[in-house]
């Protein structure tokens, strides 16, 4: 299983003041140095933590493949088509939650818009996938629609009890995905000790985890979190 690193929140201190600190491109440094697979972005519509010209220049100077986590919304789909990053990850967003609270709800999403990001993908070589919760319902809609890749919300693992039932359904679910074929990635609330209950992780491509890292981070340095991570997974 690969590590993607989501530096949102180094960017979410460094709006708090204003200024350039801490450094995006300092952190995407220790990135590359750490021998991250992927680097994460949320551009959100808000820009509450990453900004446009974050993502101009990470694009510009990072060595690692960038992977956008977006909405499906006209604008995000022309940032997409200039930025060309090497992931998409479509997530929801909603403006007043704290955090991506559930996966992409398949059913809702336009079906055009789908179609005219798939076109930018396609011509740029940009792999898609869907952030959906893990059940068989949003998983067999993903294939439905024609998804290569999924990424399956662990958020029921980001709880100081961690009931067995939690555990089984998220390992059930992501077996359910590679019965469909799809490549599966995991991502959300996930740390030191809840990624230790994913069974199946070396079938698993990426896992992508922001917010534990970049907290870690503050007290083992980003460069030791990413190693210990590395460790681990
Ligand atoms: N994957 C997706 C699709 C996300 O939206 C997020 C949160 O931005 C993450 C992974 C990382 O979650 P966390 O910050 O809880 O590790």
């Amino acid at each position: 299983m690969k590590l993607g690193v989501n530096i949102d929140h180094i960017a979410t201190l460094r709006n708090a003041r204003g200024q350039d600190n801490p450094s995006i491109l300092r952190a995407l440094q220790v990135c590359e140095k750490a021998k991250v697979d992927t680097l994460t972005v949320h551009l959100r519509e808000d820009r509450r933590h990453i900004n446009d010209n974050d993502l101009k220049l990470l694009k510009k100077y990072s060595k690692l493949p960038i992977n956008l986590e977006m909405a499906l919304t006209d604008e995000m789909i022309s940032i997409s088509k200039r930025i060309k990053p090497n992931f998409i990850c479509l997530v929801p967003e909603k403006r007043n939650e704290i955090t991506t609270e559930g996966g992409l709800n398949l059913e809702k999403i336009s079906e055009n818009k789908l179609r005219s990001l798939l076109s930018v993908c396609y011509s740029n070589g940009i792999e898609l996938s869907a952030f959906i919760n893990p059940n068989k319902k949003a998983i067999n809609l993903a294939k439905k629609l024609k998804f290569q890749t999924v990424e399956l919300h662990t958020g029921s693992l980001d709880k100081i009890k961690i009931n067995n039932k939690d555990k089984e359904k998220i390992n059930k679910m992501i077996d359910y995905a590679f019965s469909l074929n799809l490549k599966v990635n995991i991502g959300h609330g996930l740390n030191f000790s809840n990624i230790k209950f994913i069974k199946n992780r070396k079938k698993i491509d990426t896992v992508h985890i922001g917010h534990f890292i970049i907290s870690e981070a503050i007290f083992l340095s980003l460069y030791e979190t990413i190693k210990k991570f590395q460790r681990i997974i």
